[in-house]
Parts: structure tokens; sequence; C-alpha cells
């Protein structure tokens, strides 16, 4: 099974490494070679993959932050949680006890899980809860993920405090495609608020408007010094001058992609999502909610005390303006400032420079990291992404004209099923789910318009899956909307897969004048885009993964609107390409 995925990059590497002398062989050498190449590089692979045994501990734990103190849903009693170090291609063993009072699951974010649906985590789509009380094994086999991704909490409103990094190394120490880093430092961009975030979360279901914002952006846990009674513990990354470090970011904000910089330095974004980037330089990062990014900075300048920053970037709606700090201190003698320098980051409402960073992104596709973008597209989807409205009884509710908010994926909102999908799926029970979700909108209509039509805006209800064959290749374009008035950006997150974004617009996609400007030589392979506000985004993947797969918006109140849905990748016909069988404390609904 590791074999299977694990190996495939390096039986390319392979074929790539040893092409000039393989045109001279024969076709039915070539393929026994190739054959051979895949079974001793499994044994290869499968000698050193590791198992890494880990207990998350899941509690109330009290914390306090702003000068007040709560209860927050922690992991081993950790704000964030633990971070994991493994290597490529190890497996983690991790059982999951659960002694808070919520009911929570786990999912790991940017990992594919091959043929293994069953620890991805996402509630009522994988699994049922782990209850309070109980305890759930899951194991999550790294397959090709290299690099930075996460884990956090897939359930109500809880991964904003459940949620840590997970790293992933190369199999050979050090053997990074750009200068090796003196030191790694993982930042976790994460949010805090004063009131319960379960409260939070009822207050905004009941009166249909959009969430309360919160109190505060974090770095690593810390608001840092612009916030009340954070100054002492300010995050602070002591350098030293000509070194190189390697900043490994994770955006788990709820609601907001962020802007982050540090004043005075430049820095080389290398990877993405748990994959490796092209370097190119920028002066700030913009980071989708659910996206990773790898990146360097050397501490080349001035010995002084340096802020690194971070704000939203958001242009509608209700959102937290303020700024998280933490701090680069160089070490040596010197007088440092008695404010340092802060950076200036774009503005709040500044599209292009969130559109525009992501857009730089470029897989490496040289031939020792060689792509695989689908160039035959069996599978076509059109995916609308709107914000909707339905009357309240009484015009009541907080949204436009009193009506409710909600969110669809080509008009329809999710509704969460009482079990859920994969285990409805695999014991085949009728009436959970309807196996039609549309491939392209129900009605087509100039969505990006600076007026839609009120009657547009009405989503239909609906808990529906997209059937995807085995290894179908897929094109996907997610097309947003201006409906309610809300052009926004979506990150969108696809689970069991990374994918290639090939292509990206303004305004509506043309099937015609688009496609042929596709990047298909080296489009950046992602698990998170956030797709453009009134524009489109088009992905390519193989549906090589047997199994059940959410995807949705990773903002959290646009899932919680139902901006998600769910595929379904039916076995293959060999035997190593079907799902494998549910562990036996599987929660079961
Ligand atoms: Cu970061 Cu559905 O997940
Ligand atoms: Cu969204």
């Amino acid at each position: 099974m590791v074999g299977k995925y694990g190996a495939k990059t390096y039986v390319n590497k392979f074929i790539a490494q040893g092409r000039s002398n393989i045109v001279l062989l024969s076709l039915k050498t070539m393929k026994i070679l190739h054959f051979l190449a895949i079974f001793l590089l499994c044994g290869v692979i499968s000698s050193h993959a590791k198992t890494h045994h880990q207990t998350y501990v899941v509690t109330d734990t009290p914390y306090s932050r702003l000068c007040s103190n709560k209860s927050i849903l922690t992991v081993n009693g950790k704000f964030p949680g633990p971070t994991i170090r493994v290597t490529e291609g190890d497996t983690i063993a991790i059982v999951v006890v659960n002694r808070a009072k919520e009911n929570i699951t786990i999912h790991w974010h940017g990992v594919k899980q091959p043929r293994y649906p069953w620890s991805d985590g996402p509630e009522y789509i994988t699994q049922c809860p782990i209850r309070p009380g109980t305890n759930f094994s899951q194991k999550i086999v790294l397959s090709d993920e290299i690099g930075t991704m996460w884990w956090h909490a897939h359930s109500d409103w809880s991964r904003a405090t459940v949620h840590g990094a997970l790293i992933v190394y190369p199999r050979i120490k050090d053997d990074y495609p750009f200068p090796v880093p003196d030191e790694e430092v993982p930042i976790i961009i994460g949010e805090w608020w004063k009131s319960d975030i379960f409260a939070v979360l009822n207050e905004f279901l009941a009166n249909g408007g959009g969430p309360n914002s919160s109190d505060a952006y974090m770095l690593n846990g810390q608001p840092g010094d612009l916030y009340p009674c954070s100054k002492k513990d300010t995050f602070k990354l002591t350098v030293e001058h000509g070194k190189r470090y390697l900043i490994r970011m994770v955006n788990a904000v709820m609601d907001n992609i962020m802007f982050f910089r540090i004043a005075g330095h430049n820095v080389t974004i290398v990877g993405s999502d748990g994959a490796y980037l092209k370097p190119f330089t920028s002066n700030y990062i913009a980071i989708s909610p659910g996206q990773t990014i790898d990146f360097l900075f050397v501490a080349d300048q001035n010995p002084s005390h340096y802020y690194m920053a971070s704000r939203a970037y958001a242009v509608a709606g209700a959102f937290s303006n303020t700024t998280t700090t933490a701090r680069v201190e160089y070490a040596g003698n010197y007088t440092p400032p008695a404010s340092p320098e802060l950076p200036i980051l774009p503005n709040f409402t500044d599209t292009a420079a969130s559109v525009n960073f992501t857009a730089r992104f470029r897989s490496l596709a040289y031939k020792n990291h060689p792509i695989n973008v689908p160039l035959d597209v069996t599978t076509n989807l059109l995916f609308t992404l709107s914000i909707n409205t339905r009357n309240c009884p009484n015009s009541d509710c907080e949204g436009p004209n009193g009506n409710r908010l909600l969110a669809s994926v080509n008009n329809i909102t999710w509704q969460s099923p009482g079990i859920a999908i994969l285990q409805a799926y695999y014991e085949s029970v009728n009436g959970v789910y309807e196996d039609n979700f549309p491939s392209n909108p129900p009605f087509p209509f100039n969505y990006t318009a600076a007026v839609v039509p009120q009657d547009l805006w009405e989503p239909q209800n609906g808990t529906r899956v997209r059937m995807l064959d085995f290894n179908a290749t897929v094109e996907l374009v997610f097309q947003g909307t201006s409906t309610a008035r809300s052009p926004l950006d979506h990150p969108m997150h696809l689970h069991g897969h990374s994918f290639y974004v090939v292509g990206w617009g303004y305004g509506n996609f043309n099937s015609t004048r688009d496609p042929p400007n596709y990047n298909l030589i080296d489009p950046p392979l992602q698990n998170t885009i956030a797709v453009p506000r009134a524009g489109w985004t088009a992905i390519r993947f193989v549906a090589n993964n047997p199994g059940v797969w959410l995807m949705h918006c990773h903002f959290e109140r646009h899932i919680s609107w139902g901006m998600e849905m769910t595929f379904i990748t039916r076995n293959g016909k060999g035997p190593n390409d079907k799902m494998l069988p549910p562990p036996s404390d599987f929660p079961m609904c």
C-alpha cells in the first residue's frame, strides 16, 4: 500500500533519470524493468518506513489569553497541539482518547490516506464522532506527501483549538531541493475567542447571520504585543546572523485568508500543502485557512529586533481588523530598539495581493521531481460556489433582508446525514445519500455579474455525492458567484488527494477560451486552493484513491452554511485498487 503510492514518484524518477539508456531497450524489457523497479522499490521503502505510535488525549483544559480565562478543547493539554515529525512514507498509529465533554474527530489535512478513508476524520462523512469516554485508533499511512501538513478536529468548530503541525522529512536527511536550512520553525496562525467556541457556533446557527469574529489572531498560540496581556509570552524566534531558517507555516484560522510579513526581510517560498514549489522571493505571504506554506529566510539584516505580523485579507462581512505579532530577535550584543519595526502588510481588501501571491506557485517539475498532471480528462466537472439566502419565518434572521445565510456547491446546500456516508456506502444502507450530485450548475446564469437577481440566491438542500470511477481523470472547475452580493474568495479543500491547479481567472470560466491557457507544464500540487472572488480555478486530479472524500470550503462559516459535497471513488479491479476494511474500534453511528 505504501509502495503503491509512495513508490510512484520514485519509479518516475528512475524512469526519468534512466531515459537515455532505456531508449535502447525493447519495449518488453522496459516493461520487465519497470515492474522490477516497482518491486524493488516497494521493498526498499517498506523496510525503511517507520510506524510512530502516539496517544492524543482530548480534554477540556483551562487556558488564559487577553487577560481572560476559559476552558478550551486541547490535545495532550497543548495549544496549539503537538507537532508530529515523521519521514516520507512512514505510518502514524494514533489512539485518540476522548476525555472531554464534547464529541471529537481528528482529520489529517493533506494526507491522502490511500484506500483507507476510515482514518480521514470528517464527522458524518467518514465517521461518527468519537464520543466522550471512548477511543479511536487511527492509522495514517503517508505516501508521497513531503513538507508541512497539519491535523485538526473535524467536528463542529473544535478545530479552533484542536490543531497542530505535521512535518514530513525527506527519506534522505536534508535532501531538499533548496538550500539546507540551519533551523526550522513551525508557525501556526490561530485565533482566540473570549467566548466559548461552541457558544459562538450556536449563536451563529441560531441567528442566521455571520459569526462573531475572534478577539485575537495568534502566532504559535500568542496574540502578541498589540493586544493586552500578551507581552511576556509572545512568540520569539532568536536567530543568529547569517543563518537560514525554514518556516513551516500553517493557517489554522477559521474564516480568513491571512497576510504575513517579517519586517526588513524577504522570504523565499519553497513549498506548500505537502509538495515542493519552484523557489520564489516575496516580501509577504498570503495563506488560506487549511493551507500550509514552507518558506526560507536568512538572518542577513542588522542585528536587531524585528516584528513578524499577520492580519486578515477580507473584502466583506464583519472581520477582526487586528494584527498579531511575534518577534525575530538577533542574538549578540547590541542595543535593541524600544519598539521594533512593524512590517507593512497589504491592505485588508487587497485581492490582487492575495491572488497574485498564490498565482506564482509552480511545481518543481524537474526530472528528479517529476509531475503527473493528467492530460486526458475523462470527467469534466463545473461546480459553482455560492453564498445563498433563504427566508426566515418572520424575516428575523441576521442575513440580508432578514433572511438566513447559507452556502452551496452547484446550488446544493449540504445536509449532514444521520450516519456517516462512508458507513452507508460500505454497508449499502439506503436512504442516507443520493448519488446524483450534478456535474454542472443546475441552471446557468452570469455567475459573476455585478448584480445577480435575488431569485437566484436560494439553494436546494441535498445530501448528494458524485461517484467517480477508479482512475478517472478529473478536471474540476470551481466557479465563484456573486449571489447574495457576496463575491468572495473560497479556499477549496479536497480530502484524499492533492490536485494540480492548472488555471484560474476572473469572471466566468469559458470552456473554449480558457483551457488553452492552462499550465500543464509545472502547475502546483495543492490540497487547498483559494478560488479568486468573482473568478474561477481549474484543478485536475486522478481518482486513484477508492473511498469517500469530502470536498469543502475551508472557511468554517461556509462549511456550516453547506458549502461542501462528497466524492465517492469506486473500487478498481486489481486487488490493490480496493478500499481496505475498517478498523475494529471504528466509531460507527
Ligand atoms: Cu482541513 Cu476537511 O479539512
Ligand atoms: Cu467559502
